[in-house]
């Protein structure tokens, strides 16, 4: 097959024109290695991108999906051989360059990592650029000093991508995890993925004290904003919070009395890691890490789905991975 369908985002007022489309491989954004992609899934950033939010995309058209695993199909780099199975996230695809919400994608072979040992092509696009956030938050965590005897963690926004990939590893590893989450259809579905207790979302106290009652060993963050000035707040003293999201709002009002006088640490966390760091995370996801409920996570939808799955997340409708089966 040298023809492929591909969703292209073509400029447009007041949001990007959202296409399926036939394209050719030299269609694409340059690369020595050629891939068909298996599966591909939706991330905030894609729901956001599609949608013209953020100038997130400054170059049309522009195929979207900022992660992807497939078979590579013909490559210019020795290190790779047509049938290689695959993973690509990050490195600006599907933002600067095209991404994975094509039958096809054309990358630079340093972009490229195998497919760890012991996961499915489907595995790892459930797992995909969330899944690599979630363990790389607990990588970061463990590493600050977080074990499971240290007490609760509390993951936020926790039907999110992210956040369900998170719960269930960190129960997987003998975390007690509270969940926190706006939807109060979804407290069986957490329980089911491993929280032991699930929460509201926080209120917004109009004079908030500087340090309240110590509830969590370590947070793991997809909200910032509110909720996050909050976690430094509630932190046990040596709490390890990480942060990487900002869907509650990117500005952070604190104190620095959490930092001095309880020695909490709040970690930044950025899944565009550089190469040695993917491979010794995804090797971890894929051993000790490895979720045990991804078919909970995880459901499918084809191309043709996609635009309408895309508007459901900016919606807030969508729970868990969207993988799209190419
Ligand atoms: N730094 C990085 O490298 C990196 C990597 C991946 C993702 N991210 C960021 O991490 C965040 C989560 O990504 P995702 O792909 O998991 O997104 P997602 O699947 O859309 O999940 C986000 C979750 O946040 C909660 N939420 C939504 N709006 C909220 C609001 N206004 N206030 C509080 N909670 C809200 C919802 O959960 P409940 O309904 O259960 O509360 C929602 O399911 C995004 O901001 C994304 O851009 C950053």
């Amino acid at each position: 097959m040298t023809s492929f369908q591909a969703l292209r985002l073509h400029d447009g007022k007041p949001e990007p024109a959202r296409r399926i489309e036939t394209l050719q491989p030299g269609d694409l954004s340059p690369g020595n290695v050629l891939i068909e992609v298996a599966y591909s899934s939706i991330n905030h950033k894609d729901a956001l991108a599609a949608h013209g939010r953020n100038g997130i995309i400054r170059q049309f058209p522009r195929i979207g999906g900022i992660d992807l695993t497939g078979c590579v199909a013909a490559s210019d780099d020795a290190r790779f051989t047509p049938g290689d199975e695959v993973i690509v996230h990050g490195f600006g695809i599907g933002v600067d360059h095209d991404g994975g919400h094509a039958q096809r994608a054309r990358v630079p072979g340093d972009w490229v990592l195998p497919l760890p040992r012991g996961l499915t092509l489907l595995e790892a696009a459930i797992l995909g650029a969330a899944g690599y956030t979630a363990g790389l938050a607990l990588h970061w965590m463990e590493h600050n000093g977080l074990t499971p005897e240290r007490g609760p963690v509390l993951v936020t926004g926790a039907t999110g991508g992210v956040a369900s990939i998170a719960i269930d590893m960190l129960a997987g590893r003998g975390y007690q995890v509270t969940a926190m989450t706006g939807n109060s259809d979804a407290h069986a579905a957490l329980k089911a993925l491993g929280a032991s207790e699930v929460i509201g979302r926080i209120g917004s106290p109009a004079s908030p004290k500087p340090l309240e009652k110590a509830r969590w060993a370590g947070a793991v963050d997809s909200v910032g904003g509110q909720t996050l000035a909050w976690l430094t707040r509630t932190m046990q003293p040596e709490g390890i919070i990480s942060a990487f999201g900002n869907i509650g709002g990117a500005e952070l009002d604190l104190t620095v009395l959490p930092f001095i006088l309880r020695g909490i640490r709040l970690i930044g966390i950025d899944a565009n890691s550089p190469m040695p760091l993917r491979r010794q995370v995804w090797d971890k996801i894929a051993r000790d890490y490895r979720p045990t409920r991804l078919e909970r996570i995880g459901h499918c939808i084809t191309l043709a789905q996609l635009p309408e799955y895309l508007g459901r997340m900016l919606q807030g409708q969508l729970q868990g991975r969207t993988v799209i089966r190419m």
